[in-house]
């Protein structure tokens, strides 16, 4: 693929398959495939040793067994090697007395940072900056966030992504605004006049307009 300023020129995109990679690891080597039939948030951070990371790599472990439990696999990314990536979460459990369980990809060559479009060459382009793809069990892309390499994540947000994902997958519906796991979710807009007037009647749904139909799932 063509590159320019480090960026291949076409980015993954929701909906695509997630590019292969395989990499050296933490765990040891690992590849895209080894997460097939889980889903897996990859997620990249500018830098070792560095603040917001160090509070993001606490924070990410914290929401890990969340994770786990929704059949979620957690990996980690940056331009470091493994051996600095060894001794930051040493560092992370004596400072902190958190434990890193999850992989870190040692990406000194760039090669999946910039596969996946997470070097933006105006912020940065030593540093990754902080990405998220969520990749269902399919190895398909789900979402995709961004943040500067100033602003750290917000945990709750990617745990709640991913039961938002998980929900649409099994349910074919959509979540609403600021939807929590267990509240109503909407389905799809009818597509005949007569569907809408049944569904109207219907009372598994609250149907606040035609378009706008919610339904519990339990
Ligand atoms: C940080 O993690 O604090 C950080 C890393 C790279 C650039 C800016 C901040």
């Amino acid at each position: 693929m063509t590159e320019q300023n480090n960026q291949p020129l076409s980015l993954p995109r929701i909906g695509d398959p997630a590019p292969d990679f395989e990499v050296s690891t933490t765990h040891g080597p690992k590849k895209l495939s080894d997460y097939k039939g889980k889903w897996l948030v990859l997620f990249s951070h500018p830098a070792d040793f560095t603040p917001v990371c160090t509070t993001e790599f606490v924070a990410f472990q914290e929401i890990y067994p969340n994770l786990r439990q929704l059949n979620t696999e957690l990996l980690g990314l940056s331009i470091d090697s493994n051996q600095s990536h060894i001794a930051w979460v040493r560092n992370i459990e004596e400072n902190f007395g958190v434990k890193i369980e999850f992989p870190v990809i040692a990406d000194l060559n760039k090669e999946v940072a910039s596969k996946y479009g997470m070097i933006h060459p105006n912020e940065s382009t030593t540093e990754a900056n902080r990405a998220v793809f969520v990749i269902d069990d399919k190895q398909v892309i789900k979402s995709i966030i961004y943040y500067p390499l100033t602003t750290g994540r917000n945990m709750d947000e990617i745990v709640r992504l991913v039961e938002a994902l998980q929900t649409t997958a099994n349910h074919q519906v959509s979540t609403p605004a600021n939807w929590r796991k267990g509240d109503k979710v909407i389905v799809p807009p009818p597509a005949t006049q007569e569907e809408a007037d049944k569904r109207a009647q219907d009372n598994q749904y609250e149907v606040v307009d035609w378009y706008l139909t919610k339904k519990s799932l339990d």
